[in-house]
């Protein structure tokens, strides 16, 4: 049977993305056969979808880390065909042909079961970027920092992990600074839940000294480099600060200070690898007590077609909010 998906193909070191038509043989083994309503675009997509080799190592290849969809045809009992479902991560997207097509074939292990009162079309509003959010969220939570404990900050904060670590930390009663580098943002941060707005170039500067005053009680940090080595100097007694990107640079120049004189905690979120049972309780709580009823405002709704033009944007630093795909 045919198929659309878009297709990267790499032809004298340059890549270029086409709609091409593929047959279902063409996909790799796996127990679950997926027809895909919705993915989304996150930094890793366009990453792939641009010969990233870290990323992505064969080309012809389709990107596309995020699935949410309809069981077609399953070889084991525990799904079977018309189930809603989501799948995220793993390998899916990277060297496995990923979510941009309309059909994904995949290992039994990678899927969730759509939760109830979560639409397909909502779950990819959130994507992956909305379970690394979720997955920094709880990384603090578990950590015991409570909004009685002070502020919060959010990096990245217009872009797909930061919007929604915003939403949902201020939905749970968090105050929360929202770090970015878009001034004209300001009053959009404002209305999802920012308490202040500062702009990043005042933390995208070498060290100045190893601590600094304590402003904040932790955060979400989606940029790494010079931003969060200054902002572990910015961070108090008992802080900690769930990290997960790396679009300011992937070095972080730091020192003991922090971690020995403040017990400051700095946790690595992982979402591609998290443990299927711990996806599962990010997507039944953002299906439940974490919905977040502004998330649909913000949506920018694609087509396949569409995806080219929004992955140069997000290389460039210039995504605001979520952009899902209608497959
Ligand atoms: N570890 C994981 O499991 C995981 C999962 C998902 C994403 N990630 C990573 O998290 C990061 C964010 O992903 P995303 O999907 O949210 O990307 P995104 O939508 O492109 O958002 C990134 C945001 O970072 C800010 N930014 C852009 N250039 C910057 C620079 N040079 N220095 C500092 N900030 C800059 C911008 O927001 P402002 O203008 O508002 O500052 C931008 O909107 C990426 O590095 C991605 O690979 C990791």
């Amino acid at each position: 049977m045919k198929f659309n998906a878009l297709v990267s193909s790499e032809s004298d070191k340059e890549f270029s993305l086409e709609i091409k038509e593929r047959d279902l043989e063409e996909l790799p083994e796996g127990e679950i056969l997926i027809r895909v309503n919705f993915s989304s675009l996150n930094y890793k997509d366009a990453l792939s979808a641009t010969g990233n080799k870290g990323v992505s190592r064969n080309y012809p290849h389709t990107p596309g880390i995020d699935v949410a969809g309809i069981v077609k045809s399953s070889s084991v009992a525990e799904f079977s065909e018309g189930e809603e479902v989501i799948v995220t991560g793993y390998d899916l997207g990277m060297n496995t042909a990923g979510g941009f097509s309309e059909f994904v074939r995949v290992p039994k292990d990678w899927v969730i079961k759509k939760p109830e009162s979560l639409t397909l079309s909502e779950s990819m509003a959130l994507g992956t970027a909305g379970l690394t959010a979720g997955l920094c969220v709880r990384r603090l939570i578990n950590h015991g920092i409570t909004p009685e404990m002070g502020k919060l900050f959010v990096t990245g904060a217009t872009g797909g992990v930061g919007i929604i670590s915003l939403m949902l930390l201020s939905k749970l009663g968090y105050e929360v600074s929202a770090i970015t580098g878009k001034k004209e943002s300001e009053q959009m941060l404002k209305s999802y839940g920012a308490k202040e707005i500062i702009m990043r170039d005042q933390f995208d500067e070498p060290l100045k000294s190893p601590l600094q005053k304590s402003i904040f009680i932790g955060g979400v940090d989606a940029v790494g480099g010079k931003v969060l080595s200054n902002l572990l100097t910015f961070t108090g007694q008992r802080a900690a600060i769930a990290c997960c990107g790396m679009v300011n640079g992937a070095e972080l120049n730091t020192s003991i200070f922090p971690f020995i004189l403040r017990g400051v905690t700095l946790f690595g979120v992982d979402s591609a690898e998290t443990e299927i049972e711990v996806k599962e309780e990010i997507w039944n709580n953002f299906a439940d007590t974490w919905k977040l009823k502004h998330l649909e405002d913000e949506i920018k709704e694609i087509s396949l077609s569409e995806l080219p033009l929004e992955i140069d944007t997000i290389l460039k630093g210039k995504q605001i909010g979520r952009v899902r795909v209608k497959i």
